[in-house]
């Protein structure tokens, strides 16, 4: 039973009798990333929020999610709320993920270590990057027994991937996320007119700088010669040749479950599940790669009839309060990815902004399911939504 909402609304309206008259934190998703845009350099806050070409994608992910309509039931007694939900066969008490979100030093000096507190003393499983500013390592101690999975590019080289997941498992990752719509990096104005790619000022790339697979490839040492390390890392990190033969050979390394993230085709979806896949994430990598591409929840529902009703599907890009969450639940996602508003909220106040963020979320889901008139989110389905 949850009373996230009432919670938080006591916690923000008594501040008001300590002679608080405006919450020191935003509370809407512009207001995050308005004030992250106050706070973080040109370059920086671009690299976070641009998109592909036009930002067409990114558009979509939106305006699709404001033309869904939810048609609230009264009278419904929604006292006790239950918000959890169950994700390979295990209990999570919010359906919020944290999405993995690369490079974060250029945010938050703080970076993933910073995110990852925060999502552990918020029972939210944190999605690690595998361009991420701390290592796979670095990131599980500060979790202790908080839920992470590890999100793989496949790049080029197999001895670098297959270490990578051997050190996953070895660190406790639960999951592994492959991301698969990010074969090459899209085209994104934003950057290339702040002049602005982290990966080369060697910021996101320490995954790669304590592997002894990458290591070997090097002459010498990263210290020694970073230029070259970067160099290196550049060729190895993405892979436009990765097709659905690889990742069937990826399958055979490895028992942890693997989720496909970056589907938005019905017949994508139904191929990783015939592969053996053990869900799907709906997503088009927040519009950051394709240009004009279908919203992610406008695919959602073709997709989710793709596949069955049991197959676990989750889904982002374009999350930005708790109505979406629920439309996402109402269209076939079992939970969502947050990506950009946790990404903001780092940028305005590290561990503190996102662990402030992730209340706010789960209080909002809370009141946004209850005067929907469900108690719990695993009851949400597509009865009350329309187009
Ligand atoms: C991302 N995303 C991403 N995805 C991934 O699989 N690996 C990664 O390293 C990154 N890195 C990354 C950096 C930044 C700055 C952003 C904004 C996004 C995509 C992310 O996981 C997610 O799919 C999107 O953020 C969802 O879109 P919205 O809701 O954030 O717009």
């Amino acid at each position: 039973m949850t009373q996230y909402g009432y919670e938080a609304e006591l916690r923000i309206y008594s501040s008001a009798l300590k002679g608080v008259s405006k919450w020191p934190w935003p509370v809407t998703s512009d207001g995050w990333r308005e004030e992250a845009k106050q706070r973080l350099d040109a370059g920086p806050f671009g690299y976070v929020d641009g998109g592909a070409g036009m930002g067409q994608t990114m558009r979509h992910n939106r305006s699709a999610f404001e033309r869904y309509a939810i048609q609230s039931r009264m009278l419904s007694n929604v006292e006790t709320r239950d918000l959890s939900v169950r994700l390979l066969e295990q209990d999570f008490p919010t359906p919020l993920l944290l999405a993995p979100i690369g490079v974060q030093s250029i945010i938050h000096k703080d970076a993933e270590l910073a995110s990852a507190k925060a999502a552990y003393n918020q029972e939210v499983p944190f999605i690690l990057s595998t361009v991420s500013s701390f290592t796979i390592e670095e990131i599980a101690k500060v979790m202790g027994e908080g839920v992470r999975w590890f999100q793989l590019y496949p790049g080029t080289d197999k001895d670098i991937i297959r270490s990578f997941i051997t050190r996953a498992e070895q660190a406790g990752y639960s999951a592994l996320v492959v991301t698969v719509d990010t074969t090459m990096l899209g085209w994104r104005p934003q950057d290339l007119s702040n002049v602005y790619l982290p990966f080369l000022q060697g910021e996101g790339v320490a995954n790669f700088m304590s592997d002894p697979a990458f290591l070997s490839r090097l002459d010498e040492p990263p210290q020694n010669n970073p230029s070259a390390a970067i160099e290196e890392f550049l060729k190895v990190y993405v892979n436009p040749a990765f097709s659905w033969d690889d990742l069937e050979e990826l399958r055979t390394w490895t028992k942890l479950p693997i989720l496909v993230k970056g589907i938005t085709h019905p017949e994508d979806a139904r191929q990783a599940q015939f592969m053996g896949m053990d869900g799907v994430i709906v997503s088009n990598h927040g519009g950051r790669q394709v240009d004009g591409g279908i919203a992610a929840i406008d695919a959602l529902s073709p997709v989710r009839q793709a596949v069955g009703p049991d197959y676990l599907l989750l889904m982002d890009s374009g999350i930005r309060c708790a109505a979406d969450v629920y439309k996402a639940i109402a269209l076939g996602a079992k939970a969502v990815l947050l990506g950009r508003p946790y990404a903001y909220a780092l940028g305005v106040g590290g561990q503190e902004g996102v662990e402030e963020l992730l209340m706010q979320w789960k209080a909002e889901l809370d009141l946004q399911l209850a005067l929907s008139g469900f108690s719990k989110v695993r009851e949400i389905n597509s009865t009350y939504v329309s187009r």
